[in-house]
């Protein structure tokens, strides 16, 4: 196993009915601003819940952060928290409106232009305005970690940053607040949490057992209970507190310490929702597979502890298992109703050189566990996407 640090001081308030724990887990004068995205946590009554948990405090509203939420709204609730002196930020949402207050939360204490926070990718936040969520997406893991993704609309870029400041003082995670998504979101998040587990477990092995094993339960915990979710007639409470906790499990730090990581599918991902405006988990769906086949070599010993572990691939030739390995995986997501080629988002070649030279200016030259994928290397793999 690698040497690694892990700290993550995120206090966790799971279950039905626990909106209400806000009246103790936010600090009694503090000033609050609360965030949220467009119509759903007003429709669905959880922003009257989070207001009554609020009681007597000082108060005031942020709304409109929009799905991958962009510096040009987010600056505007920078501008709200200096007016109004706000003290404390509660995110009410999904990962786009918790990663938004993120960046709020950093660039209200920031000394300069904020977007030089996404430049340096959070290295220079030095302090940050505390802040809780109410998750009422899970997917993301944004709930229980340290980082967010920007997007500046202006220039079409999208961009990562993160920082020790940056984890939520405390997250409420109730899964009754999963019932009223649309199946398609409900969808993305089971896409996002496996191919967050993914690019932490499908790199090369380390001799790391515990995180091996974790990960792999993760996924099957994603297999099993992803299909259920879209054929039920009605929300299943333990399907969607299931899929809360793996959601967050996924992407908490945990099974990604002492581990080689990836993460080359998410920047490539990144580039196609910032220019093509497909959804996050979406744009996973249709570089994972291509990704793993380019990698077979260099991800060879974990495609076929996956294809055993995971899918039960027993029989066969070493490459014909990582083929099942890699099918299962597409089919997958094609059971979650997400399509997993550029073409069935009517994006064709002639898309790819643009999405290129945007990777190459943000600096994602040097992507995967082994900094070997190159520009090349993407091209040949969104060119096996098409
Ligand atoms: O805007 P409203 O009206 O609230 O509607 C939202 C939004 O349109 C809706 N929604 C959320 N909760 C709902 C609901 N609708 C009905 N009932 C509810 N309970 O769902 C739509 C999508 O929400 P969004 O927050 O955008 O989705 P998600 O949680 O998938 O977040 C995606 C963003 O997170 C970033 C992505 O890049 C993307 O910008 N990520 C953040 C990460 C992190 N911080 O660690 C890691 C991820 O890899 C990801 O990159
Ligand atoms: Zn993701």
């Amino acid at each position: 196993m690698q040497n690694f640090e892990f700290y993550n001081p995120t206090q966790i308030v799971f279950g039905a009915g626990k909106v209400e724990a806000l009246s103790s887990l936010v600090p009694p004068a503090a000033r609050v601003l609360m965030l949220y995205g467009g119509a759903s946590a007003e429709k669905t009554g959880t922003l009257a819940e989070v207001r009554a948990a609020l009681g007597s405090r000082q108060v005031d509203e942020f709304g409109g952060i929009e799905a991958n939420p962009t510096y040009e709204t987010l600056m505007k609730a920078v501008a709200l928290v200096q007016l109004k002196k706000t003290d404390f930020l509660l995110a009410v949402g999904g990962g786009s409106v918790i990663d938004g207050t993120k960046f709020v939360a950093a660039a209200a204490c920031f000394e300069g232009d904020p977007w030089e926070i996404l430049l340096q990718h959070g290295s220079n936040v030095t302090q940050a305005l505390p802040f809780g969520t109410v998750l009422t997406l899970p997917a993301t893991g944004s709930e229980m970690n340290n980082g967010a993704v920007i997007t500046r609309r202006e220039i079409g870029a999208k961009l990562p940053f993160r920082s020790q400041y940056l984890f939520p003082l405390f997250s409420v995670l109730d899964p009754t607040k999963t019932y009223t998504l649309p199946l398609a979101q409900l969808a993305n998040g089971v896409v996002d949490a496996f191919v967050h587990t993914v690019e932490q477990y499908l790199t090369y092995p380390v001799n790391a057992p515990v995180q091996d094993r974790f990960a792999e339960s993760l996924l099957q915990t994603l297999i099993d209970i992803g299909p259920r979710l879209l054929a039920a007639p009605e929300p299943v409470y333990d399907d969607r507190a299931n899929l809360m906790w793996a959601a967050t499990m996924a992407l908490n730090g945990l099974i990604g310490a002492g581990v080689p990581q990836d993460w080359a599918t998410h920047m490539i991902g990144h580039e196609l929702t910032a220019l093509h405006h497909i959804d996050h988990a979406r744009t996973l769906a249709i570089v994972l597979p291509a990704l793993l086949n380019e990698c077979r070599d260099a991800k060879r010993a974990k495609l076929l502890q996956y294809g055993e572990r995971v899918w039960g691939i027993t029989a066969g030739s070493e490459d014909e298992r990582i083929s099942a390995a890699i099918d299962k995986t597409r089919d997958f997501f094609e059971r979650m109703g997400i399509a997993t080629r550029l073409s069935a988002y009517g994006l064709g070649a002639d898309v790819i050189d643009t999405l290129i030279a945007q990777l190459e200016a943000h600096g994602m030259t040097q992507l995967g566990e082994h900094g070997d994928i190159t520009p090349a290397v993407s091209r040949r793999i969104l060119e096996a996407a098409l």
